[in-house]
């Protein structure tokens, strides 16, 4: 089986790269010189937004399956960037879905949460989206492609998503965790509600959805829904940090360029059932990353 990877030097494509399965050719594409990951896979600096590019070395490589964790995910940034954010998020899935067509290849793709509008969360695999940012906007517009493409796809919807990898920017644990390691208050929002996930469960999903070949929608996220400033206490507990560091705010409070799903969430009942994975809850993914790197996360600093 042959298998592209896109995206691969971010978070989860990171985390794919080295979950691939052993038997898998792996090509990895992404924007930097080199392949970051140590997982002995193929690699080529490739910008998904070229369709030609892209198109002639799918066609090359000859992949079963790819997959896309590449994307622009700056969502207050979103807001002024519109043109790039739509390049990446909207016209390099719609490359990819060429792509895909010419070379009969098969496409994993991963959203978000925001394509919700967050005012009645949690939110099934049928609930009918309603983005209220850009961000938001682009990834559904990204979603809606693969509906039209003619092309066997299949759309993992994640939220807040953490854990270490080299040279990432920083996600909200990492960041957390080094601002207390430094001594350093943190202002977090007490009314913004959601599932956290960490990003090697959600890679063992994608990879789950390859090896039953499944279509369609699936939400693949922690099994817990949380407001962020709990999220950021046990975060504190589990790693022995002064959670008095941390202090509450509503997010009015805050000037932020794009409005946030509130009461967002993704109910994951389908993936337990379907893929057959492991979904922690909040405190059990925060143990997991705790037991595999301890206290150092900083591989995850830029
Ligand atoms: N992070 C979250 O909390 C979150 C929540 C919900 C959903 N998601 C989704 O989960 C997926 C993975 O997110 P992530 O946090 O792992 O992202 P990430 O760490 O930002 O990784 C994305 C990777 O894709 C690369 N990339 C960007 N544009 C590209 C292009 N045109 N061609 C090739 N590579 C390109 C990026 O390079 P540069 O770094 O150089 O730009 C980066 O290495 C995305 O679809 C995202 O929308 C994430």
């Amino acid at each position: 089986m042959r298998i592209v990877i896109c995206g691969c030097n971010g978070l989860l494509g990171q985390k794919l790269m080295q979950a691939a399965p052993s038997a898998a050719e792996v090509m990895g594409f992404d924007l930097q010189r080199q392949l970051v990951s140590q997982a002995g896979h193929g690699y080529k600096r490739l910008d998904i937004t070229d369709r030609r590019a892209l198109t002639g070395t799918i066609k090359a490589f000859a992949p079963d399956w790819i997959i896309n964790a590449a994307a622009y995910n700056n969502v207050d940034g979103a807001e002024s960037e519109r043109e790039l954010c739509w390049q990446i998020n909207v016209k390099a899935v719609e490359n990819l879905a060429y792509a895909c067509r010419k070379a009969h290849a098969r496409l994993v793709h991963v959203s978000t949460d925001y394509v919700f509008d967050g005012k009645e969360g949690p939110y099934d695999e049928e609930a009918v989206p309603n983005p209220i940012g850009f961000y938001g906007r682009s990834k559904l517009a990204g979603e809606n492609v693969l509906r039209l493409a003619g092309i066997d796809f299949a759309i993992a919807r994640t939220m807040v998503l953490y854990g270490r990898a080299q040279g990432v920017r920083p996600n909200f644990v990492t960041w957390l965790i080094a601002r207390l390691q430094a001594g350093e208050g943190a202002t977090i929002v007490t009314d913004q509600y959601g599932n956290t996930t960490l990003s090697d469960e959600l890679a063992a999903g994608l990879w789950a959805i390859v090896a039953k070949a499944k279509t369609g929608i699936l939400n693949i996220a922690g099994r817990e829904i949380i407001d962020r400033y709990h999220f950021a206490l046990k975060i504190a507990e589990i790693f022995h940090l002064d959670a008095g560091l941390i202090s509450p705010i509503a997010t009015a409070q805050l000037v932020q360029a794009a409005p946030r799903p509130m009461r967002s969430g993704l109910v994951v009942d389908k993936a337990l059932r379907e893929l057959n994975i492991e979904l922690s809850d909040v405190a059990g993914g925060l143990q997991k990353l705790k037991k595999q790197y301890g206290s150092d996360l900083s591989g995850s600093q830029t």
